[in-house]
């Protein structure tokens, strides 16, 4: 997607070097940290300099790449492998990447590794936006019936499930850039997405740098704007789906599936089948307890430019901050996949991906 006007994927490399933008200055920096060791990956997914699950997942198969280059042997492979899988437990991506890559680097000889490892690296980030193109092929249809009735599209998303949380195009954002390609008029309601503020400050440049109308609203409000029919169709991201079609995606979520069941709004979750786990309960789903400094303060820039961060909380109160949470299948009322849409179910999911039936 664009930046500035210019083309730009959200990982590439530069020599020997891993590129990533830094989320965590967005929207107020374009900046660019440049990763050459195992422990630069891990901290950019740990840190969340770089974050959403498909890109997670291709920044630690590059991260494995830049361990490769020190250390190739068999044991260093396992120390990359362990390192990063460490850094962030909710999303599936990270450890499919990373059994992918011990799959796909075990037989190498330990002299071959670094160039075969890099090489597997960039296959992931090409599978990743050849995947998430299809995604938009198969949502787009979705959007076009709604606008062949109202002449006009109202999205509501939650999180960044967008370009910055892929190598491109993004997954709930797939659809609605394929729409906009296609000349569709649309707008998109931006939650804000409290604690990390991914809407507010990721979603909304990202939709702003590709011309997109939209408006942030504070989490709470997404109930109200669907009452008010301003909302036609709810389309997120998740970072793990179990076989039965639950979802587990940024905390909030849940809320808005229930709200869009209650107004009659159709609740969509866009997602690269490597989000799908296959083995898992909705109920064991690791979900990551982050730092209560993410609730108990807020960072912005004040109006001379500065970034600042003050607390919003009583110091003595305590808090709880789950990242992530769980929308039942049942609330859900179409998985969008690289292959087509599939029913939130077991039968669905199964019969798109006979594969994994048994
Ligand atoms: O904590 P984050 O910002 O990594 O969470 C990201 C999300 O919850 C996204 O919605 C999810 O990864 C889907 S991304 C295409």
């Amino acid at each position: 997607m664009k930046v500035n006007g210019t083309p730009q994927r959200t990982i590439w490399t530069e020599g020997d070097a891993v590129c990533v933008l830094d989320q965590t200055q967005l929207p107020h920096a374009v900046a660019i940290r440049r990763l050459e060791t195992l422990e630069h990956a891990a901290m950019a997914i740990a840190d969340m300099w770089i974050r959403g699950a498909p890109l997670v997942g291709v920044t630690a198969a590059y991260g494995v790449a830049l361990a490769m280059r020190r250390d190739a042997s068999d044991a260093g492979l396992a120390h990359a492998l362990a390192v990063l899988g460490r850094t962030r437990p909710t999303a599936v991506n990270l450890q499919a990447k990373l059994d992918e890559m011990r799959s796909g680097l075990t037989s190498v000889a330990p002299g071959e590794r670094a160039f075969r490892a890099a090489a597997l690296a960039a296959e992931m980030a090409d599978e990743d936006v050849r995947v998430n193109t299809a995604l938009g092929t198969f949502g787009l249809p979705i959007l076009e019936a709604i606008a062949q009735k109202k002449g006009r599209v109202e999205v509501l998303t939650h999180c960044n499930a967008g370009w910055l949380a892929t190598v491109d195009r993004g997954t709930a954002t797939a659809p609605i850039y394929a729409a906009q390609a296609a000349g569709i008029p649309l707008h998109v309601w931006v939650d804000e997405t409290r604690p990390r503020n991914q809407g507010a400050s990721l979603t909304a440049w990202e939709l702003g740098e590709q011309g997109i109308e939209h408006t942030v609203l504070v989490d709470n409000a997404g109930g109200h704007v669907m009452q008010a029919g301003r909302v036609d169709v709810v389309l997120v991201g998740t970072d793990r789906t179990t076989r039965d079609g639950d979802v587990c995606n940024k905390i909030g979520t849940y809320l808005k599936a229930l709200a869009a069941r209650d107004n009659g709004i159709p609740f969509y979750v866009a997602l690269p089948s490597s989000s799908i786990d296959w083995a898992i309960e909705a109920r064991a789903i690791p979900i990551e307890e982050r730092d209560g400094r993410e609730v108990t303060h807020v960072s912005g820039l004040t109006d001379d430019g500065r970034t600042e961060t003050v607390r919003v909380t009583p110091r003595a109160s305590r808090v709880h901050n789950p990242g992530f949470d769980v929308t039942p299948a049942r609330l859900v009322t179409g998985l969008i996949t690289e292959r087509g849409i599939a029913e939130a179910s077991r039968d669905g999911l199964s019969r798109l991906f006979p594969e994994h039936a048994s």
